[in-house]
């Protein structure tokens, strides 16, 4: 399945499209590119500061629950993210792909060593120096993927993989515009699985749904998933 923005938005956080959308009241380009951080790394590192303070107060919602109980019913079940946020895990997810990474951690420009944001954030310093193992005093970014970077190593495979093998792709809260994560859509939908949507507009992708439930997430997902257990327990007789 495939999460976006959306499934966050009943926890308070904001998506990034449409008309209250993160991105039409900042640009991308002072915040969300290498360039960026560049250019004005102290901004763009406090900007993420407060980004993870905000989603730190906020809380798994009905939506993030609901898909907890997905793992185990399906064999090839893989919650794919586009998600820095957390919330799935912090919900009980385990089989979580986060294609654009997390802001959970930060990780060194340098050598690559990973910090807890949480510890990031007690470090002298916007940003802080790395003094991991190797010290090499390197700055810490946060761990997401920025414009025109790579996703994670192995993380685009294990979703595709888990496309082409679902009977059923659920899709929520993703306006289905941000490639390649979108694209796993098309690929669910030729593998010739179920393809359903939860979004309560209509997006790029809803073409390809067979089935739409034009909610919220936090109220489609629950009942979703209540009839899905029923129809399984109904189908073990
Ligand atoms: P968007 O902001 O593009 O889309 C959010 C979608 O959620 C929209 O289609 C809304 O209609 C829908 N939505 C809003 N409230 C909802 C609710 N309660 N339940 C279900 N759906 C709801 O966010 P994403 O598709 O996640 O990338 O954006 C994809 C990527 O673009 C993000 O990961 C981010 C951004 O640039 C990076 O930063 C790399």
């Amino acid at each position: 399945m495939l999460t976006g923005a959306g499934v966050s938005a009943e926890s308070g956080l904001g998506t990034f499209r449409g008309a209250d959308g993160l991105w039409n009241r900042v640009n991308v380009e002072d915040y969300a590119t290498p360039e960026a951080f560049h250019r004005r790394p102290a901004e763009v590192w406090r900007w993420y500061a407060e980004r993870w303070r905000r989603m730190q107060a906020a809380a798994p919602n009905a939506g993030h629950q609901a898909l907890v109980r997905w793992e185990g019913l399906f064999p090839s079940y893989l919650l794919v993210t586009q998600n820095i946020d957390g919330l799935h895990q912090r919900a009980g997810s385990r089989a979580v792909v986060e294609l654009h990474g997390t802001l959970r951690r930060a990780r060194c420009v340098s050598c690559g060593a990973s910090v807890e944001m949480h510890i990031a954030l007690t470090l002298p310093g916007e940003p802080p120096r790395c003094s991991g193992g190797e010290a090499c005093g390197g700055f810490l970014r946060p761990d997401v993927v920025w414009f025109g970077e790579m996703l994670p190593a192995g993380a685009m495979e294990r979703a595709v993989e888990s496309a082409e093998a679902g009977d059923v792709f659920l899709v929520a809260g993703t306006s289905g515009t941000v490639f390649p994560a979108a694209g796993l859509i098309e690929v669910a939908r030729r593998a010739g699985a179920l393809v359903i949507e939860v979004n309560p507009e209509e997006t790029a992708m809803s073409g390809l749904a067979h089935l739409r439930f034009a909610e919220p997430a936090g109220a489609a997902l629950p009942r979703l998933t209540e009839e899905i257990l029923e129809w399984r327990n109904r189908s073990r007789g």
